[in-house]
């Protein structure tokens, strides 16, 4: 099949990009600049120029694959702003696809569901989650499942990891550097689930292959680790002390994180690993973080 990837440069593209090609697929991928190109082609992907907010470069590749993966996201920009940018894009290669019965595998994360209570795959987005801007792609992505097309969402764990500094974990190492503190929120006990890289890319390529028109997966493979557990690693790794923040201090402290880094998320992945036949088998978060490059200079 040719798969048309957005995203594909990036951390999760990287490794989705490489289970395509390993399952035989053909990929075509966006690129918005020379740099994404080039390492796009060294893993033998072939190059489609354009950019999330040129919805006519999507829609002339989506015509031309024989399914979609959206997993580009703007990053650098405002949250909604992204979101929102997020939202045109799918709307644009739906539009496409309409009618076509053409797999489109669409990225969401769970941190859209409520907190404090494990989120499963039947759960709808939580207006108060820290992740609900992301709540308007996902129902216009799951609309197109009335339109004629095998659309199915994929529901990120919001750590994503690898024995690289990325994601969230990164981001909390890079605070435990900053502040000479390696801190939690409170008591500590708020669940993060997370998934190792290539079990999410797995799934990815097995939703493209397989999953029914409406579907909304979870890539989770450890329900929740809970974040003092993560700041005593990250304490112990960098010599430096491990303390609570108040919830009214979280912000001065975390910054942008810290309306994630505060919240109880924990979620499971029961019903993708039946509907799927989906078996993480990577390492936790906890082992990649005792055997990966996270506190090498080279990943700063
Ligand atoms: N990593 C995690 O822990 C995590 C957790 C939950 C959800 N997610 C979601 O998973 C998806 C992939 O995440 P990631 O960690 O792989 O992100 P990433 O490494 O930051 O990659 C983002 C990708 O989007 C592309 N992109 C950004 N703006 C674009 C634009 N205007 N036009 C075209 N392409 C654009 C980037 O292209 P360039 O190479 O040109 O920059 C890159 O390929 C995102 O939707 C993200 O929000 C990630």
């Amino acid at each position: 099949m040719q798969v048309f990837v957005t995203g594909a440069s990036g951390f999760i593209g990287a490794a989705v990009v490489t289970q395509l090609l390993d399952a035989g697929h053909h990929v075509v991928a966006l690129a918005r600049s020379p740099q994404s190109a080039e390492r796009l082609t060294a893993q033998r992907a072939d190059v489609h120029p354009g950019d999330l907010d040129d919805p006519d470069s999507l829609r002339a590749a989506a015509k031309a694959a024989d399914g979609v993966i959206h997993l580009a996201f703007q990053h650098g920009e405002p949250y909604d702003q992204a979101a929102g940018a997020d939202r045109r894009a799918i709307a644009a290669i739906g539009d496409v696809l309409a009618g076509s019965g053409r797999p489109f595998v669409v990225t969401s994360g769970t941190l859209l569901l409520a907190p404090g209570r494990v989120g499963t795959e039947a759960d709808p987005p939580d207006p108060a989650s820290p992740g609900a801007a992301r709540a308007g792609a996902e129902q216009t992505a799951l609309a197109l499942a009335d339109r004629g097309v095998r659309v199915s969402v994929v529901r990120l764990a919001p750590s994503v990891h690898d024995q690289v500094r990325r994601g969230f974990v990164g981001a909390l190492i890079d605070t435990a550097e900053r502040t000479g503190i390696s801190a939690y929120v409170g008591d500590g006990s708020q669940r993060w689930p997370t998934v190792h890289r290539q079990d999410a890319a797995r799934l990815f390529r097995l939703a493209m292959d397989s999953a029914p028109a409406g579907s909304v997966l979870h890539a989770v493979g450890e329900d929740g680790v809970r974040l003092r557990a993560i700041a005593e690693f990250i304490g112990g790794r960098l010599g430096i002390p491990v303390r609570s923040v108040p919830a009214d201090q979280a912000e001065a402290h975390f910054g942008r994180l810290s309306s994630v880094v505060g919240t109880d998320a924990p979620a499971s992945s029961i019903a993708t690993r039946r509907l799927l036949g989906w078996q993480p088998s990577g390492p936790g978060l906890l082992d990649d973080l005792a055997h990966g490059r996270f506190f090498t200079e080279a990943q700063r």
